[in-house]
């Protein structure tokens, strides 16, 4: 433990040092909290619902101030007909529970509780059976507009929207039963382009240049610069896949299809191959 870690024994999340939270004992509390609740979780059990304080749906309000604007503006079309759908709740954090039902009626799609980052095998290998492992605490108060990890808002805003559509709902299931015959090399390769599509794929509409990925859409302080700061690069499954990324920060490089099809096309094709 270094100096001034405030690492426990109890602490079932672990926190980098450069984390907005490192440092904050009563998030670090409500953090493992959570995580023990999800941790809990068996299968076939109900998911369980988490009582959100008034300061975490204070954040989840500010990132909603922020990202409505933001989603006029350069969400795809695909991503703004499901979300019409699911209708999130701007006041108040909904539960994973409520947005199954809506999952449930249109693409079978199931959101289950998981404490935090699981492998990609894990990960990828559940979508392929409907399953979207979704964490449920929510990002540091001092930093709303990006988290460096998935949270509650991350896969409420960015991804439950989409496992409404039947084209997204198709291709993360082709991602999952992929990753379930891939050795770890074809599975790194996978993951990428898992990346670089669902979590921050980009299309063109006419002359624009819309968003797909969930990674983006969740994050307000990406969104509104992406355009100008981003290596904006051609769609090429195969280039994306030979592609490192860095989770932890900004993304630098973005792969823009030509469409909303041609991204999901190729995709599938790629996967399939
Ligand atoms: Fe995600």
């Amino acid at each position: 433990m270094s100096d001034g870690n405030p690492v426990t024994a109890s602490d079932l999340v672990q926190l980098d040092p450069d984390h907005p939270g490192f440092r904050d004992a009563a998030y670090r509390a409500r953090r493992n909290a959570i995580a023990r609740v999800a941790m809990e979780f068996r299968e076939g059990d109900a998911v369980p619902a988490v009582e959100y304080t008034e300061d975490e749906q204070s954040v989840w309000r500010t990132v909603w101030q922020h990202l409505d604007g933001l989603h006029a503006k350069y969400a795809c079309q695909a991503y703004r007909e499901c979300a019409d759908l699911v209708s999130l709740d701007r006041e108040r954090i909904p539960q994973l529970a409520e947005v199954n039902k809506v999952l449930r009626r249109t693409t079978g799609f199931t959101m289950k509780p998981v404490a935090g980052l699981v492998s990609d095998r894990t990960f990828l290998g559940h979508l392929g059976r409907g399953i979207f492992l979704a964490t449920q605490y929510i990002r540091h108060a001092s930093r709303p507009l990006y988290t460096p990890e998935p949270d509650v808002v991350h896969e409420l805003v960015g991804h439950a929207a989409t496992f409404c559509h039947p084209e997204f709902a198709r291709l993360n299931r082709l991602f999952g039963k992929a990753a379930d015959v891939a050795d770890d090399e074809r599975l790194s390769r996978i993951a990428r382009l898992y990346w670089y599509t669902l979590e921050f794929g980009a299309c063109r509409e006419g002359r624009d240049v819309k968003v797909v990925g969930a990674g983006l859409l969740s994050s307000f302080g990406e969104l509104g610069r992406f355009e100008t700061a981003c290596e904006l690069r051609a769609f090429d499954p195969d280039a994306i896949a030979s592609t490192k990324y860095d989770p932890t920060d900004y993304q630098k490089t973005l792969f823009v299809a030509d469409s909303f099809a041609e991204l999901c096309g190729r995709t599938a094709q790629y996967l399939s191959g």
